[in-house]
Formats: structure tokens, sequence, C-alpha cells
């Protein structure tokens, strides 16, 4: 028997049918509400609302549970590396061995960049923005079609175009940083597989190809993979919204690159590493700090806590605040930022202002501390988020492209502005 919910306004009302997902979560669906009441919802931030249904990544806020395709992240992150999580989440299921030969295949095939790019990264200056450059990079991409693009059968066409966003994402965030440090750009090398062919594109110089540790690339996989997707976040709700419009995954996800970037979402990473410096050189005591999100000085916010579906821990910063422990030690780096992340977690879990408000830390509060270690220089860890989060954008966008009941995303509002007034010539105004 379908679950329905009655709603009851002046002399109308009607029967909402009550959805339910395959872990229990109720939704209402709203689609009649407006021709049939008349009214529309309003949810700033649509922390109530539901934009789609969705079979790709499951959050439990409460259990602080995150599953890609029903895998827990736990398994995977122990288990897996990037490329193979990438497949999963686009695709559904984990690959098999064809499948993840034949994928990694097309990442090689796809890492290059057209020579034309070189242009475009001239035309930026040095200190320009890398996720200004990342975003206008990858709309660039739709510039440059592939050979023979027009012939491809639309199955083809998508896993050439998620293999090549995948793959030449990594390319242009080497080469923003290389342009960045004012060095030559490195080309992929065909021979490495995908983190030690970026860290080969960061780090290698001429004649001296920079070999990294397993350490340092299995804990690059890490902070790729757990980042790799996360429901319906800013940016995912974004490439879905641009992409209702049919608009190219390449737009789409360059618009989700532009939406990553927010310090609130993807830019976190890169202020929680500013925060804990300033708190090291003592301009601000960690107590301070404290003080200063409570209060909301000047709009402070403790960066890296909190998050509008965790209610309780973030699995994935539990994950990394243990591999931070383990890469530190491995690599023999100490690095003093760790402790002060320690002290701030310790204080704000006992304060009752986080504790009230539920406010734990989140990915963003222990990412920083590994990428730093293994030579990510602080002004390119949103891009590692963005490089990491590319196969759930991909995901997202392909299955809002194949949902028949999918429409432009349009919300509605309700106006609060003048009423209807008339039109002053200039000389009769005040
Ligand atoms: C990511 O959505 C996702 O899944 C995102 C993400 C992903 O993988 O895609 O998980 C990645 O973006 C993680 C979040 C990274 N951002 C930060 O670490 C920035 C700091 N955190 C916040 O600004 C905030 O917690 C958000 C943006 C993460 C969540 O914002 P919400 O859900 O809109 O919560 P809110 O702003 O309404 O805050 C509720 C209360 C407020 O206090 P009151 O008005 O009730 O008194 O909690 C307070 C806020 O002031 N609060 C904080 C705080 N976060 C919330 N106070 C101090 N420090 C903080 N970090």
């Amino acid at each position: 028997m379908a679950r329905t919910a009655k709603l009851t306004f002046e002399d109308r009302s009607i029967d909402l049918p009550v959805v339910e997902g395959t872990e229990g979560e109720l939704g209402l669906d709203i689609g009649k509400l407006r021709s049939s009441t008349g009214l529309i919802t309003l949810d700033p931030g649509y922390g109530n609302t539901g934009s789609c249904t969705s079979e790709i990544t499951f959050i439990d806020g409460e259990k602080g549970i995150l599953r890609y395709r029903g895998i827990p992240i736990e398994q995977l992150a122990k288990h897996s590396t990037f490329v193979e999580v990438a497949w999963l989440l686009i695709f559904g299921k984990l690959p098999n061995r064809a499948e993840l030969d034949d994928f990694r295949e097309r990442l090689v095939r796809n890492a290059s960049l057209h020579e034309a790019f070189k242009h475009h990264f001239e035309g930026f200056l040095v200190d320009a923005p890398p996720m200004a450059i990342l975003s206008a990079m990858v709309n660039t991409i739709a510039c440059f079609p592939r050979h023979g693009e027009q012939d491809e059968s639309p199955e083809e066409r998508f896993i050439e175009d998620a293999a090549q966003l995948i793959s030449k994402v990594r390319t242009i965030a080497a080469h923003s940083y290389r342009r960045s440090m004012g060095l030559p750009f490195i080309y992929p090398d065909p021979k490495l597989p995908y983190v030690a062919n970026f860290l080969h594109m960061m780090f290698s110089m001429p004649y001296d190809t920079h070999h990294a540790s397993p350490e340092v690339v299995d804990a690059l996989n890490l902070i790729l993979l757990l980042h790799a997707d996360h429901e319906q976040n800013c940016s995912a709700s974004t490439v879905r919204t641009v992409g209702s419009s049919l608009a190219n995954i390449n737009a789409s996800c360059a618009a989700a690159i532009a939406a990553l970037w927010g310090p609130l979402h993807g830019g976190a990473n890169m202020a929680v590493l500013e925060m804990l410096e300033a708190i090291h050189k003592g301009g601000v005591s960690a107590a301070d700090a404290i003080k200063m999100a409570k209060e909301g000085t000047d709009g402070f916010r403790l960066m890296g806590f909190g998050h509008r579906v965790y209610k309780n821990f973030d699995p994935r910063a539990r994950i990394l605040k243990a591999a931070a422990d383990k890469v530190l030690g491995q690599l023999g780096v100490k690095d003093p930022l760790l402790d002060v992340a320690r002290q701030l977690e310790e204080m704000a879990l006992e304060d009752p202002y986080f504790v009230e408000r539920k406010l734990y830390p989140n990915v963003d509060f222990y990412s920083g501390i590994i990428m730093r270690a293994i030579g990510i220089p602080t002004n390119m860890f949103t891009v590692l988020f963005a490089i990491g989060r590319m196969p759930g954008w991909i995901a997202q966008w392909k299955e809002q492209r194949d949902d028949p009941k999918s429409r432009i995303a349009r919300p509605r509002q309700i106006y609060i502005g003048a009423n209807e007034n008339d039109y002053v010539p200039i000389d009769q105004r005040p």
C-alpha cells in the first residue's frame, strides 16, 4: 500500500505520495503540490529538499556511514584504488580485470593535452588561482574534439569523455603548478599508473624523472578515493543543474569545479591549513580560534569542522586522521600542524557550542596535513579535491542525463519585492 502524507491548507487538502529509499529514507513527492494547492515549498540551502533519487552514494549522517554503490568507504579505503573506485561510481559495479585494464588504457590514451593548450596557460598570470585555471581549462577541453569523436557511439563517446576528463584534469592541474613555479611542463608518462604519473608531471625535471615512493602514491590514492563522491553536495548539485540544460559534460564539470572552489565547500582544505599555520605561528592561540568560531568574529569559522549531513563523525575524517599518523611516520615527517589540529579537535569536542551543534571534523580537517607531507603546495589542495571528485561529478551527470523523468532544473521563488509601480522620467525623480 503506497504511503501518503496529508497536507491541509485552508479549505484545500492533498495526499502527497511518500517515497521510500532502499535504506529506509523517506521523502515527500511534492510534484503535484503547486497544481493542486497553488503552494510551493521554500527551503534556502535545500537542507530539507531532495533534488533526485540516486543509486550512486549513500550517506547516513547520524551513523557516520558512507558507501559508494553500497560498498562501505572503509573497505574501499583499505582494498581499492582511485581508478577502480572511479569505475565503480560511474558504471555501478566493481570492474572485472578486462574492464579495469581497458579503462586504464583509456586514461593513458587521454592523458595529453592538445599543444594549443600551452597558449591558454601562457595567458594566465603566474600567480593566477589554480582553481580558476582548472575550471577554464576543463571547459576548454570541449574546444578540442577527439579525432573521430563524431563517429563514436553514445556509449563509446561517454566512456571516452569520462576517461578524458579524469585523465586530463590531472595533466591540467600539474601544468598549472609548473606554470606557477616557472618550470617547464612535464608530459604524462604512459608507463606510469594514474597517481604516480600525476606526481611525475608535478615534480619531475627534464632528464630527472621523479619517482614517488609507494607510501606517497598510496597516500594520494587514498585521498583521491575518499573525495570521489558525496551524493548531492554543492558541486554535485551544480553538475546536475548545468547538465539538466543538456550542456556538455566538460562544461558541467567546469561549473562544478567553480562551486567546489568556495571556502565553505572544497576550499575549506586550504583554509584549514591557513588556520593551523596562524595558530602555530602564534598569531592566534587554539583557544582564541575556538572563541572566535563560537562568537562568529568577522564570520570566522573553525574550518574543517561541521557538515550539513554528518551530525556525528565524518568517516573520511576518521580514516584520514589515522592515515596522517601513518604517512607522516613512514615519511619521517614531524609536522607541528598535526599537533595543533589534534589540540583543536580535542578542545572543540569538549566545548558545548560544538557538541550542541554536532560539529565534528569533516574530510577537510586532516587531508591537508597529508597533502603537505607529500609535497603538495597549499594552493593546490582544492585542485586535488577536484581531481578526486571528478568521477563523482561524471557519475552524477550521467545518472541525471539517463533519468527519463529528468527535467531542466528551474526552482521557483517567493517574490518579496516592490508591488506594481510606474516608470518615472529622470527629471521627476528625487
Ligand atoms: C565539504 O556537502 C558535502 O557533502 C560537502 C563535502 C563533500 O564531500 O562534498 O563533505 C565537502 O564541503 C565539507 C565541508 C567543508 N567546509 C568547512 O569545513 C567550512 C566550515 N564549516 C561550515 O561553514 C559549515 O559547517 C558547513 C558549510 C560545512 C555546513 O553548513 P550548514 O549545514 O549550512 O550549517 P550552518 O551554517 O547552518 O551552521 C549551523 C550552526 C550555526 O550556528 P547557529 O546559527 O545555530 O548559532 O553551526 C554553526 C553555525 O554558525 N557552525 C559553525 C561551523 N559550522 C557550523 N560554527 C563554527 N565553526 C564551524 N565550522
